[in-house]
């Protein structure tokens, strides 16, 4: 080795080595291996068993810091895991406790706009679910498309549209995560919702409930490109979470999606979009998120808990789960929802 490197040099050398030959070792595992593989090294490092999960978006993370007794981990550090290149996600995962109540806090995400995969940007979900967790709480930065809104208010999403163009679940089905044909219907789980406005209303906070709309960015939409998301039923627009949220109904978990509008959507305001005031805004509201996150995860985690709310969660979808309406002898008539 030459005498001129610095210690520095050489350890950032070491652990570069290390990480390739992770990456080799791992190369011929299932993806499902490469999670309980993940989810060893990560639970080696906390006594801490989380059942819930927030994941952190844009200018959003600061709420990780409240975590009581955490272990730090970085996503670099992680077998396998995906790290954020995006500004504002710092890719660190924190697990520890709230209220005494044990969460893992993912401080950043990938997207697929970053070049990762949708098998990649789901990995983290899949590797959460080997860690326990029956509930996720899925944050993110969008656009308001819905007038009603303004810059700064947080949205319950109610339902969401698919619009990257693909499906993380595309490809052969492990049945060890989930079904070949998940369910999507009750995935955005309205109890959670009832819990977060009820919050809110005591924190007096303003929420709104509305459709979220991923798209795969990562320019900004066209302000006719808005008005078609408008028309189909869109009230936000993101570059997130959606293929989240479609890893989470594979593998039953439930769903709090939660945005925070930085922005109104492309041509509602005579303005452009800027990567700064995405970052801006989730950080100016950083205060208000993280107080309605500490008043719905201890109500999520007593209906966790709650032999008589008993909801730790959809059993996973296994095929054996999955009766044919044939097995299940005469259809009952299905109740009609409206919007
Ligand atoms: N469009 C798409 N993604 C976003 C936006 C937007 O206006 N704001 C924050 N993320």
């Amino acid at each position: 080795m030459s005498p001129n490197l610095t210690s520095a040099t050489i350890i950032a050398r070491a652990a570069s080595t290390a990480r390739t030959r992770q990456r080799a070792r791992g190369a011929n595992l299932s993806t499902f291996a490469q999670a309980q593989q993940a989810a060893k090294y990560i639970l080696a490092r906390t006594r801490v068993r989380p059942r819930i999960a927030v994941v952190l978006g844009s200018g959003l993370g600061g709420f990780a810091d409240s975590l009581e007794n955490p272990a730090i981990i970085d996503y670099r550090n992680i077998p396998h895991f995906p790290v954020s290149t995006a500004i504002g996600h710092a890719g660190r995962l924190v697990i520890g406790t709230l209220q005494g109540v044990p969460v893992a806090a993912m401080q950043g995400r990938v997207h697929f706009y970053e070049g990762y995969s949708l098998a990649q940007v789901i990995f983290p979900m899949r590797v959460l679910a080997q860690l326990g967790i029956r509930t996720a709480i899925l944050t993110n930065a969008a656009g308001g498309i819905c007038t009603d809104y303004h810059q700064g208010c947080l949205v319950l999403l109610r339902d969401h549209i698919n619009l990257q163009g693909s499906n993380p679940l595309i490809g052969p089905n492990d049945e060890r995560f989930g079904v070949r044909f998940p369910d999507m219907t009750t995935v955005h789980w309205a109890p959670y919702r009832a819990f977060a406005r009820e919050e809110a209303r005591n924190l007096g906070l303003d929420v709104f409930e509305g459709v979220y709309a991923a798209l795969t960015g990562p320019s900004y939409e066209t302000p006719a490109e808005i008005r078609y998301l408008r028309g189909i039923g869109a009230d936000l627009v993101g570059m997130s979470t959606v293929p989240e949220i479609i890893a989470a109904a594979h593998m039953g978990i439930r769903v709090l999606g939660i945005s925070c509008v930085t922005n109104m959507a492309a041509g509602i305001l005579d303005q452009p979009i800027t990567a700064e005031e995405v970052l801006e805004t989730g950080e100016r509201v950083q205060g208000q998120f993280s107080a309605l996150l500490n008043a719905v995860i201890p109500r999520i985690s007593a209906g966790l808990t709650s032999p008589t709310q008993s909801a730790p969660g959809p059993p996973p979808q296994t095929a054996s789960a999955q009766v044919s309406p044939k097995a299940k002898g005469p259809a009952k008539k299905p109740k009609r929802r409206g919007r």
